[in-house]
Parts: C-alpha cells; sequence; structure tokens
C-alpha cells in the first residue's frame, strides 16, 4: 500500500440502496455483468426515492456499486484469465482501491421503491452509489479495445446462473 501521508481523502459517500441479485456469494456471481440474463431489484432507500423521477423513460442505466467486500491493498493482480500480472486500474477486478462496480444495466420496469434491472453481476445487499441514464451517442466506444485481453493466455467460460428473480 501507499504511504498513508500521501493519501489524499474525500468526505464519506452515501448508501442509496442496496441491490438484491440471485448471487450470495462473490464466488457464484457473473464475471461480468453481461454474463448472465437473470433480473436483479435495485432497491432504493426512501430519502432518495423522488431522484427516480422520469427513469422509467430510460431503456439503459449505469449503475455504480460498492463492492463491499473486496480486498482494498492491491494495485496489482494476476486475473484468472491471464498468467501475467497487470495494474488493477488496467483490469475490472472488484479488488481495488476504491471498490466502486460499474455496470450498464437493461432497464426492466421502474417501481415507486425499486428499479428491475438487467446485467448486473454484484453480491445480494451490495450497497448502490449511484444511477445515471446511459446516453448511447456520448456512451457508446464500439471502437474501444484492451490490447492485454486479447491476447490474454486462458480464455475462461461463464460461471453465473440464468434465473429469475
Ligand atoms: C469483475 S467484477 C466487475 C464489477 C463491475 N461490473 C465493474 O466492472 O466494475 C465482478 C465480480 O466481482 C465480485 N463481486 C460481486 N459483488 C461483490 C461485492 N459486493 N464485493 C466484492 N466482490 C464482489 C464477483 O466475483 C463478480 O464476479
Amino acid at each position: 500500500m501507499p504511504d498513508p501521508e500521501l493519501i489524499e481523502r474525500l468526505p464519506e459517500l452515501v448508501v442509496l440502496g442496496h441491490i438484491r441479485t440471485p448471487w450470495a456469494r462473490a464466488q457464484d456471481c457473473p464475471r461480468n455483468a453481461m454474463e448472465s440474463d437473470a433480473t436483479a431489484r435495485v432497491e432504493v432507500l426512501p430519502p432518495w426515492r423522488p431522484g427516480l423521477a422520469s427513469l422509467e423513460g430510460c431503456t439503459h442505466v449505469i449503475l455504480l456499486y460498492w463492492l463491499h467486500q473486496a480486498d482494498r491493498s492491491r494495485l496489482v493482480q494476476t486475473p484468472a484469465s491471464d498468467d501475467k500480472p497487470h495494474g488493477v486500474f488496467a483490469l475490472r477486478t472488484p479488488n481495488r482501491p476504491n471498490p466502486i462496480g460499474l455496470a450498464v444495466a437493461d432497464l426492466v420496469a421502474v417501481r415507486d421503491t425499486y428499479l428491475k434491472v438487467r446485467h448486473i453481476d454484484c453480491v445480494d445487499g451490495t450497497p448502490l452509489l449511484d444511477i445515471k441514464p446511459y446516453f448511447a451517442s456520448v456512451d457508446a466506444k464500439p471502437e474501444a479495445r484492451v490490447e492485454w485481453w486479447e491476447a490474454r493466455a486462458c480464455p475462461q467460460p461463464p460461471r453465473g446462473q440464468v434465473t429469475e428473480n
């Protein structure tokens, strides 16, 4: 870990709600959000529910969540998909200094207290940090490449269960 005196800190975040998924353990989750078609509930706590207004017209949302079971001490890691170490900022590993998870999810339904979404990869009960509308016009980058991934040693089969909840 870096020298603690060199670490700049921000004020605390607030939990907006919790993501209810079919997966009780990290090792049972899909490896990435697109790997499973299971639906999940994004439950929003009462103080934040007015912020859901107008979401019903959105087809996709960006979800940001706190990967609360992550190991925050690691900066270099050898992923299961490769035999070489990579910096965590070149990986989508949950194990990183600020374990913020990101998924672009299909927005299936908007209710008063929760969203029903598809394409999420987190443990049941994972704290929700933010919801944003996904704009294909500015967020999509079809030309994007990750060279270490294209050259990786061990492509892996999917891990997630396809279930409804
Ligand atoms: C590779 S990460 C990707 C997370 C997110 N989609 C992202 O790109 O930021 C997904 C994995 O994180 C692990 N995971 C899921 N929820 C977690 C949690 N609440 N705390 C720690 N690890 C979690 C599971 O092993 C899951 O397969």
